[in-house]
Order: structure tokens, then C-alpha cells, then sequence
């Protein structure tokens, strides 16, 4: 299946709730993205989006539809197939961060690698929290993190794996502008380096201006579906992007 997207979403509904009170979260959702696409996912609040994410991160499954990694459908892994998948392949940035209360940033961002045994990961872990302007805050807890220290923090837990597809819930949402700039550089180069897709729930026009392609949602469906034309928003961003978007201290 070489040809295969990277991830498709077929058909995708999800429902909560009781028969006689169901919530209809998404409805009949479908798109394909490649290796390397960057997208932004808007709409209003309410709309599904924080609920996508969660489907094609394989943390719920839908209703009725099916979601293809590689073209691989998920609907046949069990729990700990899924935790693979999402090992290997996905970082996620949740919209509340999700950090490990009782770990420090350092063991937080360190935790991925070393859940799999991987000798370098305090040093990756290092590597990461310089990368998002952490180097001075490591050793401390989650609780004793600003909102936008701890997004930076759960935004290097997931580049630490170096995924195929980073997921990520208003990446920039707490952040002032110089560090949302900061952080975006951060997710492109990625994109760049390792043809990592993104896909960015985001408000942050800024964020929002860079990426290739837009995907509207509005009450669970897909309103709008835009790949611009011309330069891509890695290529365009990459060229003004530095090698070190923070300086460590
Ligand atoms: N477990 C659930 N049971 C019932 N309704 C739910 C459940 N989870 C989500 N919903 C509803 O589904 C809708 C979509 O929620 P979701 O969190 O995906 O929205 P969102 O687009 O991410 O919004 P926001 O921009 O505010 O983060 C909302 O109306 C929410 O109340
Ligand atoms: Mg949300």
C-alpha cells in the first residue's frame, strides 16, 4: 500500500449520549492527508474539532466509520495495538497539556523514550525542552509551570518521538506572540526534518496563515476542505525559520 495517505478518515460518525438524548459529535467526517501536509482544523467551539483529534489518535473510537494509518484501518487493534500506534507514529499536544502531575517537566518530556528503553532519553529530553525555551524550568513540576510553560513542555513530550503525525489541540493557544511564533517554527522545521504532518486545532491566524491546507468544521461535519495553491506552508515558513528558534540560557 505505498501509496497509501498517511492518515484517512472514512465516514466517520460519533455519537454520546442515551438514545433518547444523542449528542451527534461528528458527522460523516471524511479526508485524506499525505506525509509532510500541514493543516489547520477551525470552527467554533463545539463543532468536534478537540473530538476528531481523539478518533484519528485512536483514544475513541467512532461510532461507525473507519480511520486508515498508512492504510492500516484501526478499527481491528485492540487497546494495546492502539498505544503502539499512537507509540510510534503520533504526538499529541492535548488541549489541557495531560502532563504527568507527579513527574517533572524533564520526566515528562523524557517519558515516551523512556517507556521503550531508549538510552537517549534524558539527553533527547534536554535536546526538547531547550528546543521550546525550557532549559531553565526542567526539574520542576507541572503545578509549578505558567499555562504556557506547560504547553511548551507537553508540545516537547510529543516531538520527542520525532512522530509521522503530530496532533495538536491549540498548540499555541496559551502563548504570547513571540513564543507562538516560536513554538510554530518549532512544529514546521519538524514537518521539514521529518516530513512529520500537522494537524492544528487552531484559533491563532498566524498559526493558521502558515499552513498548506485549511479543514473547516462546523457541528461535527466538514464545511470546507482548502489546499492553497503555490509554495507550500512548510516551504514558505522553512525558509525563515533558524536552526535554534530559542536561545538556551
Ligand atoms: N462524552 C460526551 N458526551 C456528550 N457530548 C459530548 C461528549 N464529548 C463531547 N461532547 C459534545 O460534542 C461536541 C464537540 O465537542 P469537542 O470537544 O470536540 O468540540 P471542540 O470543537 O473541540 O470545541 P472547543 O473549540 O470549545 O474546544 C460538544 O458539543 C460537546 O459538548
Ligand atoms: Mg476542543
Amino acid at each position: 500500500m505505498t501509496n497509501s495517505p498517511l492518515i484517512k478518515t472514512d465516514h466517520i460518525y460519533l455519537e454520546a449520549g442515551t438514545a433518547q438524548n444523542k449528542v451527534k459529535i461528528l458527522q460523516d467526517v471524511g479526508f485524506s492527508i499525505d506525509a509532510g501536509e500541514s493543516i489547520g482544523i477551525v470552527g467554533p467551539s463545539g463543532s468536534g474539532k478537540t473530538s476528531l483529534m481523539m478518533v484519528m489518535a485512536g483514544l475513541m473510537r467512532a461510532t461507525s466509520g473507519e480511520i486508515y494509518f498508512k492504510g492500516e484501518p484501526l478499527g481491528g487493534l485492540d487497546e494495546d495495538a492502539l498505544a503502539r500506534y499512537r507509540h510510534e507514529n503520533i504526538g499529541i499536544v492535548f488541549q489541557n497539556f495531560h502532563l504527568i502531575p507527579t513527574l517533572t517537566a524533564f520526566q515528562n518530556v523524557a517519558f515516551p523514550l523512556d517507556l521503550v528503553g531508549r538510552r537517549d532519553a534524558q539527553e533527547r529530553a534536554e535536546y526538547w525542552l531547550n528546543q521550546v525555551g525550557l532549559g531553565h524550568r526542567m526539574h520542576h513540576m507541572p503545578t509549578q509551570l505558567s499555562g504556557g510553560e506547560q504547553q511548551r513542555a507537553a508540545l516537547a513530550r510529543a516531538l520527542i518521538t520525532e512522530p509521522a503525525l503530530l496532533l495538536a489541540d491549540e498548540p499555541t493557544g496559551n502563548l504570547d506572540t513571540e513564543n507562538g511564533e516560536k513554538i510554530t517554527h518549532l512544529m514546521f522545521d519538524m514537518a521539514r526534518d521529518h516530513g512529520t504532518a500537522l494537524v492544528m486545532i487552531t484559533h491563532d491566524e498566524a498559526l493558521a496563515a502558515r499552513t498548506s491546507r485549511r479543514i473547516k468544521l462546523v457541528d461535527g461535519r466538514v464545511v470546507e476542505d482548502v489546499t492553497r495553491s503555490g509554495a507550500s506552508g512548510a516551504a514558505r515558513i522553512a525558509a525563515a525559520s533558524s536552526d535554534a528558534p530559542f536561545k538556551t540560557s
